[in-house]
């Protein structure tokens, strides 16, 4: 099946065979960039422009090294020194790079439906890289794919989503993703962190790690966003720790070979203990770092061909 959109803004929008699409592409750019091969410069010529209205190490990064490993030329816009500063709004700032004819824009923002809207407005390529706590599709995908190399498939799993849901679109978004290739998804956190409604996203819904970690084959913690949360949501980090932290005590709950995941920045001792998020036998956080150049690589050459085979060149 070909990959049909014009822009990746969401996990919910996809159909599951256009999910394999990315991740088959990924997979071979994996390896690619574990071999230093000869490389396909499929997004020579093209402009790249990554305009991140909130902080981000690992996103931002990996979209800059998978633009210039494909040929892009890649510019960082540095958004704090930009005009947003200066009371421009995000449409108008959008409409004037949009006049420079990019031909891949790659946003975060911290607003839910920011990137959606200012899609509408641009007639590039527009990549979601996390808008507030609805969506961040490649890191979905990221995570997609390190499942799928460790655990040999992508389906049939039961998949634990462990800490703080309700400020998460790394929750959304894999929520989507592993409920569309039919695993078993469960959220584990206190009441206060698992958004109302969570119960009719077809998810299982616990709030202790005992019977929500047992028989799960993965197992992926969330970060505490403090930045999102406008009140108390837990009574001290101390006590989080000790009834949601995930340690090797905890891990014995899941299955044998269970691994773990964190999408980042980790909080240590909050939500994971250092050690066991540095365990090579059981943590593949590293592995997930390396799997977003890769997936970014296969969502930016889609993207690309399909901007190059609309007959008027220009993108709805
Ligand atoms: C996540 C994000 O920004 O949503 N981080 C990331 O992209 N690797 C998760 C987080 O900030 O906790």
């Amino acid at each position: 099946m070909t990959f049909r959109h014009k822009h990746l803004l969401g996990i919910s929008e996809l159909h599951p065979r256009e999910i394999q699409t990315i991740l088959d592409l990924a997979d071979r750019y994996a390896e690619q960039n574990r071999n230093d091969g000869p490389r396909e410069m499929v997004l020579a010529g093209l402009t790249q422009i990554n305009m991140f209205f909130e902080n981000s190490t690992r996103t931002q990064a990996s979209f800059e090294i998978a633009g210039k490993r494909l040929g892009a030329n890649v510019m960082n816009m540095a958004m704090q020194a930009s005009s947003i500063k200066k009371g421009e709004t995000l449409i108008d700032t959008a409409l004037t790079l949009n006049a420079m004819h990019p031909d891949i824009l790659v946003v975060r923002h911290p607003h839910s439906g920011a990137v959606n809207l200012l899609a509408e407005k641009v007639n590039c390529a527009v990549l979601n890289a996390g808008d507030g706590r609805h969506e961040h599709p490649t890191q979905a995908l990221l995570d997609a794919l390190t499942i799928r190399r460790e655990k040999g498939r992508l389906h049939r799993l039961t998949i634990a989503i462990c800490g703080d849901i309700a400020h998460s679109r790394v929750a959304r978004s894999n929520i989507h993703l592993l409920g569309k290739m039919e695993n078993r998804v469960r959220l584990i956190g206190p009441p206060t962190l698992i958004p109302a409604g969570a119960a009719d996203w077809g998810v299982e819904v616990y709030d202790n790690m005992a019977e929500g970690l047992k028989d799960a084959d993965v197992v992926m913690m969330l970060r505490l966003q403090k930045e999102r949360m406008d009140g108390a949501f837990i009574p001290s980090e101390r006590e989080y720790y000790h009834r949601f932290g995930l340690d090797a005590a905890k891990l014995t709950y899941a299955k044998d070979d269970a691994i773990v995941m964190h999408p980042g920045p980790m909080n240590r001792g909050v939500e994971i203990d250092g050690t066991l998020a540095d365990d090579i036998n059981r943590s593949v956080i590293q592995e997930q770092v390396e799997m977003g150049v890769a997936v970014r690589m296969a969502a930016m050459e889609l993207l690309a061909r399909n901007h190059q085979t609309d007959p008027k060149g220009v993108m709805v």
